[in-house]
């Protein structure tokens, strides 16, 4: 019997057991099972997909740091209608835009991140300039208190989702960043979602020792739409279960730059992250750690690109970061086309 089939034994849920066997340290868990959409693919699980090379132009790609449609490597999951995964679609060199924006400019007010739960907002105003003291320093001493950013574990964006009700309100909005507005939309309409409005975001900030538990996304009013999943810096291990906690997970590799989209049927589907594993180096090398030559993203590629170049001050910073970081950013459409929060 293998190890997983023996782990299933157990009273636990399915879902619940996987959980389990993938975040355990001692002994670690064997990962031959992990779908990982960036090596060799699993022809019984995986399935190649193929997108409209057309729903969005080269030059509007481009200005997100996306590279053409026709070169994303989009794959589905048999048993899991609705899901898209895309290998990593960003530009050589553009995910550093979006780390950046992650760590210096999406906590900052008016976003809501979990230090404003405890902390004055004066206190919160500027986590980025608080942080980056210790981040620059070249190996920190090993007591020194955790800056504001190691401490960041959320930030909400647009409609703030409210952890304690799970619910979203009409009058707890602040708007919508234009940049990754405009980076969600290209990939839905890529997926086919032309449609798609990004309205609320949800940043989790993970250290190598987090997981993020076994839930569904239930709380947009319209599930009709999308869920978008941007990752960047460390790995993950993935748990896409189905619509019952008694259905076994699929467990895939999430890598620095990989996108999914969560829709159709799998948009209310069991998933959670149980574990954050070491980015392949080649992958942080080539994606991350060499300097990207002009035409590769640093530079604005295109006019009109959003992408604002990111000085070697920052990204020494956020290199610091997520050398034992992940940071995951999910896009929901809360309302559908002409809905409108019930009255309270
Ligand atoms: C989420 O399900 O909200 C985030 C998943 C992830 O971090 O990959």
């Amino acid at each position: 019997m293998c190890k997983m089939a023996a782990v299933m034994e157990s009273g636990e849920d399915a879902f619940k057991q996987l959980f389990k066997f993938y975040k355990r340290r001692k002994p670690p868990p064997d990962f031959s099972e992990v779908v990982d959409f960036s090596g060799n693919l699993c022809a019984d699980k995986v399935v190649p997909m193929k997108l409209n090379a057309t729903a969005v132009p080269d030059a509007v790609t481009s200005r997100v740091g996306l590279r053409p449609v026709r070169d994303w490597r989009a794959f589905g999951l048999q048993g899991y209608p609705g899901f898209i995964f895309i290998s990593n679609p960003f530009r050589r060199g553009s995910q550093r835009y979006w780390i950046r924006q992650c760590l210096k400019t999406y906590p900052q007010k008016p976003n809501i991140c979990n230090l404003d739960m405890h902390m004055s907002p004066c206190d919160t105003q500027n986590i980025w300039e608080r942080s980056v003291h210790s981040l620059r320093a070249p190996s920190p001493p090993r007591r020194q208190e955790k800056s504001l950013l190691e401490r960041l574990r959320w930030v909400t964006l647009g409609y703030h989702y409210n952890w304690d009700t799970k619910v979203y309100s009409a009058d707890h909005y602040t708007p919508f960043p234009v940049d990754l507005q405009s980076l969600s939309q290209q990939i839905a309409s890529g997926c086919g979602f032309s449609d798609f409005k990004p309205q609320a975001g949800i940043l989790n900030y993970y250290r190598t020792d987090s997981s993020l538990g076994i839930h569904v996304d239930e709380s947009e009013l319209d599930h009709n739409c999308p869920l978008l999943s941007f990752c960047f810096g460390q790995s993950s291990i993935f748990l896409l279960g189905g619509k019952r906690r008694q259905d076994p997970p699929t467990a895939m590799f999430m890598h620095s730059g990989d996108v999914m989209v969560m829709s159709g049927q799998s948009r209310l589907l069991y998933h959670a992250v149980p574990r954050i594993v070491p980015a392949p180096q080649e992958l942080l090398t080539t994606e991350l750690l060499t300097h990207p030559t002009p035409t590769e993203g640093q530079n604005p590629p295109e006019t009109g690109s959003v992408l604002e170049p990111v000085s070697e001050q920052d990204w020494t910073v956020c290199l610091r970061y997520i050398q034992s970081s992940r940071i995951n950013m999910t896009v929901r459409q809360v309302l559908g086309a002409g809905q409108s929060f019930p009255q309270s």
